[in-house]
């Protein structure tokens, strides 16, 4: 056996695949696979602060990469085979005026700014990772299905690098404007299928398997390698001290697995004391992983998650043709592909899981805006969730509590634009039909007529 592998998740099966093995799923029971390290073999990092010396060596590219730099934790490929594009370079910020929103006191809620990756969101830490994994394999082509942004981050992987063509597919209509433009101009091959989410998640699997194309889903456990630094990132602007949440969106749940397993796989090897507690939060509209772990007790179980649960609820979602829908367009997803990783996240860090109205999350969204950080309405949800969790004193008011941003505002306009306008219409049209009733913390726009004197009354009485 390789000092680095693949292995199913199930421990009935456990079955092994060589790292360059690129299907995926367990070729024995279909399961999900894991990225193993064989830590007899390959030397771990004897301290977190090690890590620190990394930023003095910023002119290779290694180590200004905020996913490389922790390379040390993700040794699956040699330094010359690895692809980077300036990735992870994202901060932790305190952010107070946000704080008083989610009721917590001043210095104790923290805001992961994904949204400053190249592509603009989180998914360029798994890219990286994919994207290598690609190259040591061999891989000319990568597909991926997406609500937008991992599209975004596969087309601007491969047109920054010319390594692979980018194929990707889209629900018809469900991606928001600014992620269509990005695959678009960076020339990914487009394939707009007359569906959601969850149906062209089956066909690039199937596609994929057909013609043998790489893809980069998250169901990809290269991806959620790259993932893991998300924690490390935050682990080391706070000093190496472990918080107490870390409160995040859950889409096709591959954000809170990889954070799982580096929490697992730190606490394993003994470089932290604790790990924090996890929660997970749905979109109202798109809230199985909601329903069948706080409604219906699905629990990991051992890596024994009980089948018949899931099986029954995707059985009456058929039944009465539910679909997911939420303006919180890159998480509607009602077919979670890394569900079992996710029970096991949950299970070793004390996890939750909520539910939040678009109300909510529009809500929420322009208090994280007025605080300073512009997020997509996905990542707006964490902080929602984080304030749900704190008035049912899930959260408490002395805790440290780190939501994850995970994509930039500028990524769906169509919703902000609609939360602060002036146009019922235009309110209406793209809210109104989602429940969201009033627009709290709007910020509308100042009409006056082309004139000097309206001009400066107009400041004078609105500044
Ligand atoms: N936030 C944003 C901005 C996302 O784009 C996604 C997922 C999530 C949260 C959910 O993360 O899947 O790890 O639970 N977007 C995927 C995509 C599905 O295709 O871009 P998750």
């Amino acid at each position: 056996m390789d000092a680095v592998f693949q292995r199913c998740i199930h421990p009935d099966c456990g079955s092994t695949a060589a790292l360059d093995d690129t299907t995926f799923a367990c070729s024995r029971c279909g399961g999900l696979r894991d990225v193993v390290y064989d830590w007899d073999r390959l030397p771990p990092p004897r301290s977190l602060r090690d890590f620190e010396a990394k930023w003095a060596d910023r002119a290779n590219p290694l180590s200004f990469s905020g996913v490389w730099r922790f390379r040390d934790l993700l040794p699956f490929a040699p330094p010359e085979q690895v692809l980077t594009i300036g990735e992870g370079q994202t901060i932790l910020q305190k952010a107070d005026a946000v704080a008083g929103y989610v009721g917590m006191e001043p210095g104790h809620l923290f805001l992961q700014y994904e949204g400053m990756n190249p592509s603009g969101s989180f998914k360029d830490n798994g890219m990286t990772a994919a994207f290598t994994h690609a190259r040591l394999a061999g891989a000319r082509r990568a597909a991926c299905a997406s609500t937008g942004n991992t599209s975004a981050s596969l087309a601007v992987f491969c047109s920054a690098t010319a390594l692979m063509r980018a194929i990707i597919f889209i629900g018809s209509g469900k991606i928001s404007y600014g992620k269509l433009a990005q695959a678009l101009d960076h020339g990914a091959l487009t394939v707009q299928i007359a569906g959601d989410f969850d149906d062209a998640m089956q066909r690039v699997q199937q596609v994929a398997a057909r013609l043998g194309i790489y893809l980069v889903n998250s169901i990809n456990p290269f991806r959620l390698e790259g993932q893991k630094t998300i924690m490390y990132r935050v682990l080391e602007a706070l000093r190496w001290e472990v918080p107490d949440w870390i409160v995040v969106p859950g889409g096709n749940l591959g954000n809170v697995s990889a954070f799982g397993k580096a929490f697992i796989e730190l606490a394993d090897l003994g470089l932290v004391k604790r790990v924090p507690r996890l929660a997970v939060i749905n979109a109202t509209g798109a809230n199985t992983f909601y329903q069948l772990y706080e409604r219906g007790g699905l629990r990991w179980n051992g890596g024994r998650p009980e089948a018949r649960k899931i099986d029954g609820y995707y059985l009456g979602l058929e039944a009465e043709r539910m679909r997911a829908s939420t303006i919180a367009s890159a998480i509607e997803i009602n077919r979670p592909v890394n569900m079992t990783k996710a029970l096991r996240a949950l299970d070793r860090c004390g996890g939750v899981v909520r539910e939040v109205t678009d109300q909510e999350i529009l809500d929420a969204k322009a208090r994280v805006g007025a605080g300073g950080l512009g997020c997509e309405p996905a990542s707006a949800a964490s902080v929602a969730g984080a304030r749900k969790l704190r008035q049912e004193g899930v959260i408490g008011a002395e805790e440290r509590v780190v939501c994850i941003l995970t994509g930039h505002q500028l990524k769906d306009p169509t919703a902000t634009i609609a939360y602060h306008s002036t146009d019922q219409k235009t309110f209406d049209e793209v809210l109104g039909q989602r429940g969201v009733r009033r627009a709290t913390f709007a910020n509308r726009a100042v009409q006056v007529p082309n004139d000097l004197d309206e001009i400066i009354r107009a400041i004078e009485v609105y500044s």
